[in-house]
């Protein structure tokens, strides 16, 4: 190993994701002489030059260190036999869980369909993941727009002969009180979250039902399941995906319809929520802070999706507000009023 570049290893679990936190010295001008490690790093960052040559120095996109995640070779069987060999769009690919879903598929013999309104970002990510056996294609959405939806599900039903999993990540959240917040902003975030799933769903319809197996997999959330302080926008277009998809699964077992619940995960969310007046709120969320990262999160989605279950919760203690909400409503509402406003 040269000087100037630290690696380490490690995997929670044998066989399924490996975290590499590599250390950069900005004067490396040496390359590595453990090939897996140079193909793992340069994938991660996307370079395609050898780490021998200088511009390797100048490509690296971070000045000291970055742990990176990335799906090891060895992966469970299990968890992936189910999305083998198939064609898997995922919306919200540009960041937080949906990209954490799609770089733990990547490298697996499937067609990956990355979907959202930063190309840009896509773009790269289909240049981190060289990987033979998997195809990636990027197309623009806006669920904002109802044309942009048809027009995304037009280019994917051009692409692929058919869609065997339809995962709806893509969603904004909200900070503010239900009697400060703008109708307009009302709309936007029910628009997002919940009529541009329910647009996107029923235009891949035809594509859908070409699938053997066909599977829709939805993120709602842990405000879906109830009313939180500052979310109500959030929490009823939640509600909303929740009642669509839930009478979805009880209509027929084809598609198999998934509902994923998260707590607090740690992802860009807070930065893009709406204020009152529709601007972005920019600020993090110390609770989204201490939750699981999106990694995690998305570890969990696909065992949960694997094994066929049809509600997943995703979190850590946060988690325990369900039961409360349920078997203690009093203290449910205790703690909630005393959520402060972030
Ligand atoms: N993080 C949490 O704690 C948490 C908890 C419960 C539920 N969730 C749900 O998890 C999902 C993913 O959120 P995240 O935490 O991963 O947040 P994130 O990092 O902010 O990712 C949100 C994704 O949604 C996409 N998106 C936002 N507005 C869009 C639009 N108008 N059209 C198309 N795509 C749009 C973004 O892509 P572009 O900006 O490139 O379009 C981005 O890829 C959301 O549905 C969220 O409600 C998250």
């Amino acid at each position: 190993m040269p000087k100037g570049i630290a690696i380490k290893k490690w995997s929670d679990r044998p066989g399924f994701v490996v975290h590499l936190t590599i250390t950069i010295n900005r004067t490396l001008d040496q390359g590595t002489d453990d090939p897996e490690m140079e193909t793992f790093y340069k994938r991660s960052i996307g370079f395609r030059g050898s780490l021998d040559d200088q511009a390797f120095v100048k490509a690296i996109p971070f000045e000291h260190s970055q742990q990176i995640d990335f799906p090891a070779s060895l992966k469970p069987k299990r968890l992936l036999q189910r999305f083998q060999k198939r064609n898997i769009c995922i919306t919200g690919a540009s960041s937080g869980i949906g990209e954490a879903l799609a770089r733990t598929l990547a490298g697996g013999p499937c067609t990956l369909v990355l979907m959202a309104r930063n190309v840009a970002r896509l773009e790269q990510l289909k240049m981190e993941w060289q990987f033979d056996q998997t195809e990636v294609i990027v197309l623009p959405i806006d669920l904002e727009d109802p044309a942009s939806i048809t027009s995304a599900a037009r280019s994917m039903a051009d692409r692929l002969p058919h869609l065997d999993w339809l995962f709806h990540v893509g969603g904004i959240s909200q900070r503010g009180t239900a009697a400060d917040t703008d109708f307009q902003v009302v709309q936007r975030i029910m628009q997002i979250d919940f009529l541009g799933a329910v647009q996107l769903t029923t235009e891949c319809r035809a594509l859908l039902n070409a699938s053997e197996a066909p599977g829709i997999v939805v993120t709602s959330s842990m405000t879906g399941l109830f009313g939180f302080p500052y979310r109500s926008a959030y929490a009823a277009a939640k509600h909303a995906l929740q009642g669509y998809f839930e009478s979805m699964q009880l209509e027929s077992a084809s598609p198999y319809v998934c509902i994923v619940s998260p707590g607090s995960i740690r992802t860009d969310i807070s930065f893009h929520a709406l204020e009152p007046d529709g601007q972005e709120n920019g600020k993090p969320d110390p609770r989204l802070e201490k939750g699981m990262t999106a990694q995690e999160a998305a570890k969990c989605i696909l065992k949960g999706v694997a094994r066929g279950k049809l509600n997943i919760y995703v979190g850590r203690s946060e988690l325990l507000m369900i039961y409360f909400h349920r078997y203690l409503p009093f203290l449910f509402k205790w703690i909630a009023k005393r959520t402060p406003a972030k």
